[in-house]
């Protein structure tokens, strides 16, 4: 995995948009639309993380940087960290915040989804782990987007 591509992952996280609305017909106030954008990588497979989400947690394992933690990061201690944000009351907790806090729409970024090992039986997800993906082949990067589908809560937005 090239240096770039994960500091572009690391900057893609949490990533707020704004557009200005000029009139509101709800309420007439004007303000920025705020929205979510999210590139999930902060979960686990069988208990192993992807390759991104394995560096996120080894970049955050320094005590240093555990104030910036999400809410549902276990710190195992001073030098080691549990990330694991695949979990539903993890995604339900998280719409309950945005919605509280305001935010008005979710988008989740994706790509091509490989068995183990990298496989895959599609030609395009072949090319992109060939040639664009820096050989990067997750098993779940929409576990975001799903999580929130099959979410209590998804009728806040
Ligand atoms: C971090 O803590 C977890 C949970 O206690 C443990 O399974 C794992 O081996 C630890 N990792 C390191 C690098 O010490
Ligand atoms: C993945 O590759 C490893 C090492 O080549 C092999 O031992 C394992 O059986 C493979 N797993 C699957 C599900 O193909
Ligand atoms: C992807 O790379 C492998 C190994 O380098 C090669 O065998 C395969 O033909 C490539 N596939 C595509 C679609 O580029």
């Amino acid at each position: 995995m090239s240096e770039m591509l994960l500091s572009f992952n690391i900057f893609c996280i949490f990533l707020c948009t704004w557009s200005f609305v000029v009139t509101s017909k709800v309420n007439n106030i004007n303000r920025p639309t705020v929205g979510i954008i999210r590139w999930d990588a902060w979960n686990l497979i069988n208990g192993q993380y992807d390759a991104i989400s394995y560096y996120f947690h080894r970049a955050m394992s320094p005590e240093h940087f555990h104030y910036r933690l999400p809410f549902f990061a276990k710190v195992n201690s001073d030098t080691n960290v549990t990330i694991n944000g695949d979990m539903q009351e993890i995604m339900d907790q998280e719409i309950v915040y945005a919605r509280y806090a305001g935010f008005d729409y979710w988008a989740f970024d994706t790509y091509c989804a490989f068995g183990s090992n990298c496989t895959t039986n599609s030609v395009y997800c072949t090319q992109y782990y060939n040639q664009t993906a820096n050989r990067y082949c997750p098993q779940n990067p929409a576990y975001g987007l799903y999580r929130y589908l099959s979410s209590k809560y998804i009728s806040f937005y």
